[in-house]
């Protein structure tokens, strides 16, 4: 599981640039491939099937990745399989665990694309309960630590600086949308954008001008974002939970390393909570890999990427 990160590259333009990203792919992939099979002390001959993702996700690097594993697939003579990438941060919890999840299980896939409560009533077998109206989970916190001035990407960043609130935590709203299993976390950053125009004093690093707040109000206003994120969102897991009779709940995506969104989700549930093993929440080779082995659909070479490919 070889993680080629483009983060260093797309930090100095606050978020992913995806001409950028694309032309990263190319680069990226064949010595990425290379190390995956040196990690694995394993040669072309035992390799028996190649997956890639074909969407939802950005086009162009959809694209790289779908020629490269065909152009895989047509020299060495194995099959192709294509795999939906929700479908894969859903499965992620499968994998590196001898006990399937209790089904059915209600996974909340929180990533920088996607906030949606997935039914799973068992592999290959979803339906979507709710999911977000506006910006994805990950994209709140990207943008937010972005309003901040702390460093890309703003989720491990926002949580770093809610860790030094020290009790002080800025009451900030939750959209609960009531009725429904779905999310909504634009007006929250506009409180948070309110915050920063109201409490910020104008600082210009190196020439830049920006609203620049006190280390204090930051940590303050992290953790209040935090927390109004994580209770809407546990909140309609539990719900969902209850209301479909579930044997488990599951937290997926890269958000899903938010150490506080699991604290609450676990003080919630009365079910077992899973989360995915070290790696494999952010996006990530193995999660890929592990959900064409668990639910295989075998692909032609007319595969063309779906950047807004649904689950249900
Ligand atoms: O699943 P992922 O790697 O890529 C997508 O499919 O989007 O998720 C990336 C997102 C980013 O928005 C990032 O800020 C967020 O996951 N993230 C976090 C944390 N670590 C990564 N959000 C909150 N807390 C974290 N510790
Ligand atoms: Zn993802």
């Amino acid at each position: 599981n070889v993680v080629a990160s483009q983060i260093a590259l797309h930090r100095r333009f606050g978020g992913v640039v995806p001409e950028i990203a694309s032309r990263q792919h190319v680069l990226a992939l064949p010595t990425v491939t290379a190390a995956a099979l040196r990690e694995a002390a394993m040669g072309w001959r035992e390799i028996e099937g190649i997956a890639v993702t074909y969407g939802p996700g950005l086009a162009g690097p959809l694209l790289v990745g779908i020629n490269f594993a065909m152009g895989l697939s047509l020299a060495r003579r194995i099959p192709l399989f294509a795999v939906n990438h929700v479908e894969a941060h859903v499965l992620s919890v499968w994998l590196e665990t001898p006990e399937p999840p209790r089904l059915p299980m209600v996974s909340l896939v929180v990533s920088g694309g996607h906030t949606e409560l997935i039914l799973v009533e068992g592999v290959g077998r979803y339906r979507v309960l709710g999911a977000t109206v506006d910006d994805a989970a990950g994209e709140a916190f990207d943008k937010v630590g972005r309003l901040l001035g702390l460093p890309y990407p703003g989720g491990p960043s926002v949580e770093k600086a809610a860790g030094k609130a020290n009790g002080t935590v800025t009451e900030l709203p939750r959209a609960w949308l009531p009725g429904t299993y779905d999310f909504s976390f634009s007006g929250l950053k506009t409180a948070v954008l309110r915050l920063v125009q109201t409490q910020g004093k104008v600082a210009s690093p190196e020439g830049a001008e920006r609203l620049s707040l006190a280390e204090e109000d930051v940590a303050s206003i992290a953790a209040g974002f935090q927390e109004s994120v994580a209770d809407v969102l546990t909140a309609k897991l539990a719900r969902a939970v209850e209301d479909q009779g579930a044997g488990s709940a599951a937290i997926v995506g890269g958000v899903a390393n938010n150490k506080c969104l699991l604290n609450v989700a676990r003080s919630r549930l009365d079910v077992e909570l899973r989360w995915p093993a070290p790696g494999l929440s952010t996006d990530n080779a193995a999660m890929i890999a592990g959900a064409a082995l668990l639910n295989p659909r075998p692909a032609d070479y007319d595969l063309d990427a779906v950047p807004s490919l649904s689950l249900s």
